[in-house]
């Protein structure tokens, strides 16, 4: 993949200027102005964000520091502000006379559908939030969800909010076993769940993964939470177990929202990195929540007669951001689709869109490949003409479906906003602000204003733009809405993040990037062991450690290979405890297969398995991953491979030994 974006990125050079038409009602129009707050930023960069701060949000008590940088890397924004986001994400825009505007406009997969008002919202926040406390949950507790995709998951997060207590949401499709690990590492008092979740035509059985989770450990939970979705069979443990309707209609709506410390730890959101265990990224209130809004008004440029569409799924980070949170945040009419985007066709999404007529549009790369492989017909069939901003998110984006997303699905009329951020930054860094900044198809542009983003060296220098060098890609200051630590690891957040330049602390995103003479980033991979499957992170450790867990694996390496669709595939190569000729091998692919879905997730289950005697090694005793990177997307071998202890290896490796 890095080759083929270096590729693009000097060959690429389309311009798409800013529509006439989008600019003259944009919030941020014309470079000038982008130049502008940017330039602000800079000069004042304190005063840039505190005026943001005071515009946005609404404080129960105002904030008189900026940033506190006096004990680095832990950085503190508007410490000695108080405030709450449920109340402004809902009560806010109700006391403003907006109580009646839609907030989220739902539909299930099988065609049901639900809509919530703002008021009709905070009151099932207000009775989850009474329920919660009722459980004994008090400011600073953790709450674990793990939700399907439906309204009822955006109620708990914001209820959590409401009363103070940290949420951390595992997303669906992770296993029992990750459920367990996360649950335990947040120390949960309390997991919100539902009987099933519905996706692709299937049952997902979240209640039986809880059930398993905590069978297994979990001594700190007291209560589960079971809204029924799905309506699928389940255990139920007296005492322990409680129905999410039932307790919903026993309390009052009324639930006060907790003023809490603008550092309060909002949520903790899991996250891969280079090692075997998920790092539990820890979000502040306030800082999250700027970022939130302002990059919803900047990039999103999102205003009252917008609908709103984020296709994430709420259990990661770009659906807090942008479901959970922004869009309430801001007072937005928001769209959300519980299921698969080829239920019962691959027309749903944009059937979806027409009736609801959608405005703004965020979605991945690897879903508009998916997509444009099903033909032009499909979104053909529908008026699309209420599209006027669309966005991308999680991976470089080829220009081939860049262009197939501007022209079928925008009509050659909206401008594209290629975001570029992570779990960790909690908001959109580098994007075009879509009335101001002229696009090319594959780059995510200029960072936003407030955001001082660079491509540096090994040593911390500057990569001059337009070298046609690649580098770092770095935060030079603390932004307002970026992690705060790793939760129950404060070196880990040292170590990952702020220690790779000696002498400055520097953030350190773990992607590599360049930029052209005209100073456009263009993201050019990770530099760590992580890859990226259909925009979502994965460690290659993590997928090791699952594979070595069975008893018939003695060692594994995995590593990602450029996939058409999901941006890379998961290929693990494996070698046995026994002899590979007494094996059925056919089998026990599809066991190990089994086996780590069972350990992670779906989202982890390599595509592919090879089994060899033994793993390339340096004599020095490293896997040779860059071998085996070139090995695996079929490439052929050029490396020096003399330092190979046995190079008969590589031809087994090659599957042609
Ligand atoms: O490598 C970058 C890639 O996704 C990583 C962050 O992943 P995660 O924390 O799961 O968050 C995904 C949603 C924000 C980044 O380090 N990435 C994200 N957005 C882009 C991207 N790569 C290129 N272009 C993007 N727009």
């Amino acid at each position: 993949m890095t080759d083929e974006t270096l590729e693009t990125v000097l060959t690429e050079n389309r311009v798409f200027e800013v529509p006439a038409e989008f600019a003259e009602h944009a919030r941020i129009a014309g470079m000038e102005q982008y130049l502008d707050m940017a330039r602000q930023a800079t000069q004042d960069y304190e005063g840039f964000w505190a005026e943001q701060a005071r515009q946005e949000i609404t404080w129960s008590k105002p904030f008189s520091q900026v940033l506190d940088e006096s004990n680095p890397p832990f950085y503190k924004w508007f410490a000695d502000g108080t405030l709450n986001v449920s109340y402004n994400c809902l009560d806010r825009h109700i006391e403003a006379g907006n109580g009646d505007r839609p907030a989220i406009l739902w539909e299930g997969e099988p065609g049901d559908t639900r809509n919530f008002t703002y008021a009709e919202l905070l009151e099932e926040v207000g009775k989850l939030g009474n329920a919660l406390k009722s459980y004994g949950v008090e400011k600073g507790d953790r709450v674990v969800i793990y939700m399907p995709m439906v309204p009822e998951a955006v109620v708990a997060m914001q209820a959590c909010a409401r009363i103070g207590a940290t949420h951390s949401v595992v997303f669906g499709g992770f296993s029992a076993e990750a459920l367990k690990d996360r649950i335990e590492d947040a120390g949960a008092k309390v997991v919100i769940t539902a009987d099933g979740g519905i996706r692709g035509g299937k049952t997902v059985a979240l209640k039986k993964n809880v059930d398993r989770a905590l069978n297994e450990g979990c001594d700190t939970v007291e209560h589960v939470v079971v809204l029924q979705r799905a309506e699928n069979e389940i255990d139920w443990t007296e005492g322990r177990d409680v129905w999410f309707r039932e307790i919903m209609e026993r309390e009052s709506a009324d639930c006060a929202p907790e003023p809490v410390e603008a550092e309060h730890p909002l949520f903790i959101l899991y996250t891969s990195g280079s090692t075997g265990k998920p790092k539990g990224v820890v979000h502040s209130s306030a800082g999250y929540l700027l970022g939130a809004i302002t990059s919803m008004k900047w990039v999103f440029d999102i205003g009252e007669d917008d609908v709103y569409w984020c296709t994430a799924d709420v259990g990661w980070i770009t659906g807090h951001t942008y479901i959970a949170y922004g869009p309430m945040a801001v007072g937005a009419t928001q769209v959300m689709y519980e299921g698969a985007p080829t239920v019962p066709d691959p027309g749903r999404l944009w059937s979806i869109a027409e009736r609801t007529g959608t405005t703004v549009f965020y979605t991945a790369p690897t879903a508009i490949r998916a997509l444009m492989k099903q033909g032009d017909e499909w979104p053909n069939k529908h008026d699309l003409s209420k599209l006027r901003l669309l966005g991308t998110v999680g991976e470089p984006i080829n220009p081939a479906a860049w262009m197939w997303y501007y022209q079928v699905i925008g009509g050659g009329r909206c401008p594209i906003v290629d975001t570029w951020w992570q779990t960790e930054t909690g908001s959109h860094m580098i994007s075009p602000l879509p009335g101001a900044v002229p696009l090319k198809p594959g780059s995510c542009t200029l960072p936003l204003p407030g955001v001082m983003a660079d491509v540096v060296d090994e040593e911390g220098n500057t990569v001059e733009p337009g070298s046609h060098h690649g580098g770092l890609l770095v935060l030079r200051r603390p932004v307002p809405s970026m992690l705060r630590t790793v939760w129950g690891d404060d070196q880990r957040y040292i170590d990952t993040y702020w220690s790779h330049f000696p002498d400055q602390y520097m953030y350190l995103a773990g992607d590599s990037a360049t930029r052209d003479e005209d100073g456009y980033f263009w993201i050019l991979g990770r530099i760590d062991d992580v890859i990226n499957v259909s925009g979502h992170r994965m460690g290659t450790m993590e997928v090791e450690s699952a594979l070595v867990a069975h008893d018939k694996v003695a060692e594994a390496a995995v590593v990602g290979r450029p996939d058409e669709v999901k941006g890379n595939s998961i290929f693990a190569f494996v070698i046995l405890q026994g002899k590979r000729e007494d094996e059925d091998l056919e089998a026990l692919r599809e066991a190990l297969r089994a086996h780590v879905t069972d350990e992670i997730g779906a989202i982890a289950r390599p595509d592919e398995i090879r089994f060899a005697d033994a793993l390339p090694k340096t004599r020095s005793g490293k896997i040779m991953r860059r071998l085996l990177r070139t090995i695996a997307s079929g490439e052929e071998v050029t490396q020096d491979i003399s330092t190979l202890e046995d190079e008969n290896v590589v031809r087994q490796l090659q599957g042609k030994a």
